[in-house]
């Protein structure tokens, strides 16, 4: 699959007949909602884990040097804390071009840490595109985070942005805490 997946994400979800929708943000929409929304709620879903396990081309890095960002992966029994956003529509506009390297939006269950639940929509993107990168070593996710770099910025600062929202939200990721201490234990020496 091409990893630009705009037209595809515009084809598959339409919502002609909803006003509102609620997205549900486990990465970088976490602390960067650069797009209007009419409420946020502290949410998780159910059957995932996050892994920074999908390569960043346009973002965090670049087609010679790639960084790391985070994708979901199918994990039965686990759960994946993040932001719900009660949003238009309209909004899948920018997100679908914002978040165009490989991630399909697909729909699920999502559960308000408050009480409550709703389905809604997620950004996933899957081992069939071709900026994904896989597992590797926790070390090894953190050597190729501190190096990378792209027009968003720095690749660590989206690790330690997301790390930092994670505890401010009372929540532990043992996946992204582990790359982050890795990555700190590097020291600052690996900007190219
Ligand atoms: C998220 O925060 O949910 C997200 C961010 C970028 C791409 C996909 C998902």
């Amino acid at each position: 699959m091409s990893a630009d997946t705009t037209s595809i994400n515009r084809t598959l979800h339409r919502f002609h007949d909803q006003e509102q929708l609620w997205l549900f943000g486990y990465g970088s929409l976490i602390w960067k909602a650069d797009f209007e929304f009419i409420e946020r709620r502290p949410a998780r879903i159910r059957g995932w884990s996050r892994r920074f396990w999908q390569g960043s081309h346009d973002h965090r890095g670049t087609a010679a040097a790639p960084g790391r960002v985070v994708t979901l992966v199918a994990d039965p029994g686990a759960q994946c804390s993040g932001m719900a956003y009660l949003i238009t529509p309209a909004v899948f506009d920018h997100l679908d071009l914002r978040e165009k390297n490989g991630y399909l939006r697909e729909v699920v269950p999502i559960e308000f840490c408050a009480g409550g639940a709703s389905e809604g929509l997620i950004y996933i993107a899957g081992p069939d595109n071709e900026a994904f990168l896989g597992d590797a070593p926790d070390a090894a996710i953190a050597r190729q985070i501190a190096r990378a770099r792209g027009p968003s910025g720095l690749n660590r600062d989206y690790l330690l942005q997301l790390a930092d929202a994670l505890r401010a939200m009372g929540e532990e990721d043992p996946h992204v805490f582990a790359i982050e201490h890795e990555l700190l234990a590097l020291g600052p020496l690996t900007q190219q």
